[in-house]
């Protein structure tokens, strides 16, 4: 059985789009919600990476649960975050994340955690304005004008990971934090509204990505260094 320990967070990665004969191992994996989600896809690509990715999530945790992957049962938080809780087996923290036709999957044996990564697209308007906070605006805009949709995606996956592993989902305000995301420095939290100790007990950790992406993984570390320990799934 796969083990990890305090000092690193596994990251997995692997790609979703694969010849048709390839669907059949990871479709016979999945649970009957999981495939009656399958076929609410109105898209075929999006149905198949949606395949690939649960199955493939189920082939990593069954390494570290020591069950078989069809075996798992995922339960989900009110906000959607699977989880497993099954009595009698390893505990896992884990957290998924797909864009275009790449996963990730981070996992620990005992940080709860959150991983984003995006493609990164130009973008058609100005939305940091949206979604960032006044600071983290402050900084995009001081970028120089070539590293701006860079800074813009670190920013974003940061931001997303976080809200990923704190577990809240859309009921998280993205202005009651800030990210610290230029070059300069080192990725962390800067700020948690209401939460003084949070920047301290959070570890921000930089995705290493293929060309085009960004990516971060986000995990409540209550202050202990870690690093990703990189593990190929294909
Ligand atoms: C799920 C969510 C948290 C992220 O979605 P996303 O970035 O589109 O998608 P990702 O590929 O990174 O993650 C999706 C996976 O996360 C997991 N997930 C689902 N809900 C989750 C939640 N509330 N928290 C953490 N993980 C969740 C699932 O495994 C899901 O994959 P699956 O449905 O195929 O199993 C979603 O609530 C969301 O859309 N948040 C947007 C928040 C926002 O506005 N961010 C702007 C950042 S600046």
């Amino acid at each position: 059985m796969e083990t990890i320990g305090p000092d690193v967070v596994d990251v997995w990665s692997w790609r979703l789009d694969v010849p048709p004969p390839d669907l059949d191992m990871p479709r016979a994996l999945l649970s009957p919600d999981e495939c009656a989600r399958a076929g609410r896809f109105v898209h075929a690509r999006d149905m198949h990476r949606f395949i690939v990715a649960r199955g493939g999530m189920r082939l990593i945790l069954a390494r570290y649960l020591g069950l078989s992957p069809q075996s798992i049962r995922f339960s989900y938080t009110e906000n959607g975050k699977p989880y497993v809780s099954e009595s009698g087996t390893a505990l896992v923290h884990f957290n998924l994340t797909h864009s275009a036709d790449l996963a990730m999957l981070a996992v620990s044996d005992r940080y709860e955690l959150g991983i984003d990564i995006e493609e990164m697209r130009v973008l058609k308007e100005d939305i940091a304005k949206w979604f960032f906070s006044r600071s983290e605006c402050e900084t995009l805009n001081a970028l120089p004008p070539e590293d701006y949709l860079d800074g813009f995606y670190r920013c974003w996956t940061r931001k997303e990971a976080f809200v990923k592993a704190h577990g809240a989902g859309l009921s998280l305000p993205l202005d009651s934090f800030d990210m610290i995301f230029d070059r300069l420095n080192e990725p962390r939290l800067h700020r948690f509204e209401g939460h003084p100790d949070a920047p301290a007990n959070w570890a921000v950790l930089e995705l290493a990505v293929p060309v085009n992406f960004a990516g971060a993984v986000v995990a409540s570390t209550g202050g202990h260094r870690v690093q990703l320990r990189y593990r190929d799934a294909s």
